[in-house]
């Protein structure tokens, strides 16, 4: 008998940052010269505060399963942080803690959405959220974003189309272009989702990561969406896999049925120590990280045209750059294993956020030292001639 196939489900597309990852880790096998400008982690550890608090934690506590939905501790220092950081207030029993913003967003699509229901999502977006739709057995829309409305969807786009979604997911600054969506237009779609019972799921995770543009919160305008957070980006604490959602009232119970089932709870250690990471000590460090972001911005701003680029998205927060790269190829994956080949730099093709027209861009990612950024671009200007 042959062995029972995998479900149609686990025919997921690959992620294929992780298989240049791959191939990265194969050339560090032979070379000692790898620049990585494919991933969006910052090369930072934990904010000191967080690092000894999960000291303290270790040999203080048993740091055994929490409720499912997180310690009060933790969602109590979550609702500080929207207190002081936005000015509005959320109750803690509003707010459940995930296994990093990953798995807060299947929580979400499961507990809101029954096989079947479309979901609309942008192009270009972020992989995961298309791939993890489809696994849900949802139906998928993707709503072709592009500089006019800088590549955000909008209250026209959603008004136009035959069949009305029972989800939108918008992430703002995003991933890959790293734009932010204006205060009228997000308070726009907030009432349109809300008014036309479609639930709008805000990916608020790059809060914090900005340069000069305004970041709002969908919650300054309803309470109807959930709103996605995560210490991974600004926190710089990726590996921690810490998240959160802020959820309207009918789904609290049911996200935590499902994380009761699915995870039991969030990591303990992650949410212990999590609550330094809202603190003055750790936002002046991590202050600190932006602005070595903004420096790499401006490096890339200042020379991506000696790449030929001169067409990319406005990186007005995150920390990427969505590069059109049209005129050096048509073959987005085969150019980034080639630069890889020739180059070290290992940089991510657009495929993985845009399946129609991702095969002329790439996305690079400015997490890294300004002295990475620099060493990148030197190689890839030698290697283009
Ligand atoms: C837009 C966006 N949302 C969500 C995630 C998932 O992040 P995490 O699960 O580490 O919170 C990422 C990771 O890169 C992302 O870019």
């Amino acid at each position: 008998m042959s062995p029972r196939p995998a479900s149609v489900r686990g025919g997921v597309e690959p992620f294929h940052v992780m298989e240049v990852l791959k191939a990265v880790a194969a050339r560090r096998l032979s070379h000692d010269d790898v620049v990585l400008l494919c991933v969006g982690q910052p090369s930072t550890p934990a904010p000191a505060p967080v690092r000894a608090a999960a000291e303290h934690a270790l040999g203080a506590e048993t740091l055994g399963y929490t409720e499912a939905v997180g310690t009060l501790a933790f969602r109590r220092a979550i609702s500080g942080h929207y207190r002081e950081q936005y000015g509005f207030g959320v109750d803690p029993d509003a707010v459940v803690v995930t296994t990093g913003s990953s798995a807060g967003f299947l929580l979400t699509l499961l507990a809101a959405f029954d096989p079947g229901d479309l979901v609309a999502v942008t192009r270009p977006g972020y992989p995961a959220y298309r791939n993890d739709v489809l696994a849900a057995g949802c139906r998928l829309l993707e709503l072709p974003c592009g500089p006019e409305t800088r590549y955000q969807p909008s209250v026209e786009m959603l008004a136009s189309l035959s069949e009305k979604p029972a989800g939108l997911v918008l992430a703002s600054p995003a991933n890959p272009t790293g734009t932010i969506i204006g205060a009228d237009e997000l308070a726009a779609l907030t009432r349109w989702c809300a008014d036309n019972d479609v639930l709008l799921i805000s990916d608020e995770i790059y809060h914090g990561i900005s340069f000069g543009r305004p970041t709002h919160s969908a919650w300054e305008y309803g309470r109807d969406a959930v709103v996605v957070g995560s210490l991974s980006k600004y926190q710089s604490m990726t590996g921690w896999r810490i998240g959160w959602l802020l959820l309207p009232e009918a789904l609290r119970r049911p996200v935590e049925l499902l994380q009761g089932n699915l995870a039991i709870c969030a990591p303990a250690l992650s949410q212990a120590a999590g609550c330094a990471a809202f603190g003055p000590d750790a936002r002046s460090e991590l202050d600190g990280h932006v602005r070595r972001y903004a420096a790499n911005r401006d490096i890339l701003l200042e020379r991506l045209p000696e790449l030929g680029i001169t067409s990319f998205a406005p990186p007005d927060g995150a920390f990427y750059a969505w590069c059109d790269i049209g005129h050096l190829t048509d073959d987005s994956q085969a150019w980034c294993a080639d630069v890889l080949a020739a180059t070290g730099v290992a940089l991510a093709p657009g495929i993985d956020f845009d399946p129609v027209d991702g095969h002329r861009f790439m996305r690079l990612s400015f997490c890294g030292t300004s002295e990475e950024i620099t060493e990148g671009i030197d190689r890839l200007v030698r290697y283009l001639g």
